[in-house]
């Protein structure tokens, strides 16, 4: 069967032929790949940045944010039978018997780095024909998501930001100050850093949630996603014209920054314009590039004295899963066209070196390995 596959030592990337797995246990099933989305990650991995091969093997099969069908399912699977569509979850555990994140299932909280994840490091990805994999990391998907259940995986980067951020505001009084009991973010303003897909999805699933959303990003090409921001109402502050002093004016107090990224300068600037108890959460993973100077003093002072929370997030686990697959129902109740836009392009496999280019006015590009099951 056909794959996408990155050789690091050839520094070479192509399309090969690779052997299709098999069940090899009860509790397996075997999956159709239908789409792979392409991220900033694969980006990295294709040129030689990030990634790892699995263990003797001198390539690694790149993709993980994924939908296929089950086509074969093990006599112990129960939750999934042939014809489900299924998300996959992406990181797998540690074998060390004292790690106990792993020990429970919360790989995405792995103590010793001795994790794969699938597509990025030591374990084959998705941007293949077929797939075998474990009941418990299948996450069913309705078959009415069908045409955009490939974003539930970077979606997930914001359901597990917003999960962490609920537990962390109970450690103060968040409840919005009107007395109505409703939701907290209902009386509550976030910021979002960046415009790529993981900042427009995570914008998209806190708007949901009630917040008033706006997205701080420096995007040449803001205008393919000006349609979507519109439809949902959520505006757009541009970096290049507004410091981020006249965005924190306008988009504030801000109580909580979705920072998906990786642009690390702008985001110390976004903390030191903070409101009090706010929450700043990390998502994104800057290359190394040169240090870049921050006002440390201004910043450790403002932190304090608002009782400030910097998070940083990485991977999510199943439940963030679920959560997407139920935020993207949503979306696509509320605003069916803006959400099938996040999707720029589609490309059969033979095409993936194209869709793995960053072409400008491009959000998210999707390979479509198998175009029947709709
Ligand atoms: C993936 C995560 C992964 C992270 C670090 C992201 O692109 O969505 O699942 O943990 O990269 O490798
Ligand atoms: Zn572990």
């Amino acid at each position: 069967m056909k794959a996408v596959a990155v050789f690091p030592s050839q520094r070479k990337v192509r399309v090969i032929d690779h052997p299709e797995p098999k069940l090899t246990s009860t509790t397996q099933a075997k999956m159709r790949i239908l789409d792979v989305g392409v991220c900033g990650t694969d980006r990295e991995i294709v040129s030689f940045q990030y990634g790892t091969p699995p263990e003797g093997s001198d390539y690694l099969i790149i993709g993980h944010e994924s939908l296929s069908e089950v086509v074969e399912a093990g006599s112990q699977v129960s939750t999934v039978k042939p014809g489900d569509l299924v998300v996959m979850t992406v990181r797998r555990p540690c074998p060390h018997p004292n790690c106990v994140a792993c020990r429970q299932g919360r790989q995405d909280f792995c103590y010793t780095g001795d994790f794969t994840e699938r597509g990025i490091k030591q374990n084959h990805g998705y941007m293949t024909e077929f797939v075998v994999e474990e009941e418990r990391y299948l996450n069913p998907v309705p078959h009415e998501l069908r045409d955009i259940a490939v974003l539930v995986e970077p979606l997930t980067i914001a359901e597990k930001s917003l999960e962490e951020l609920w537990m962390v505001q109970r450690r103060l009084p968040w409840d919005c100050p009107d007395g109505s009991g409703k939701s907290p973010a209902r009386c509550r303003k976030a910021v979002v850093l960046g415009a790529g897909p993981v900042g427009i999805l995570g914008a998209l699933a806190m708007k949901v949630e009630g917040f008033e959303v706006s997205i701080y990003s420096r995007s040449p090409n803001h205008e393919e996603k000006n349609p979507i921001l519109d439809a949902v109402d959520i505006p757009y502050i541009a970096a290049e014209t507004h410091s981020t002093e006249e965005m924190a004016k306008i988009a504030g107090p801000i109580d909580v920054v979705y920072e998906a990224t990786g642009a690390s300068g702008v985001a110390f600037d976004v903390l030191k314009h903070l409101g009090p108890n706010a929450v700043f959460v990390f998502t994104g993973v800057p290359g190394r590039k040169a240090p870049i100077p921050v006002d440390t003093d201004q910043i450790m002072r403002s932190m304090v004295l608002n009782n400030q929370l910097v998070l940083g997030s990485v991977n999510a686990p199943p439940q963030a899963f679920q959560s997407a697959i139920r935020h993207l129902g949503v979306f696509k109740q509320r605003w069916p066209a803006a959400i099938s836009s996040v999707i720029t392009g589609r490309f059969p496999i033979e095409q993936a070196l194209d869709a793995l280019q960053n072409q400008p006015g491009s959000i998210k590009n999707v390979i479509a390995v198998a175009s029947t099951a709709a």
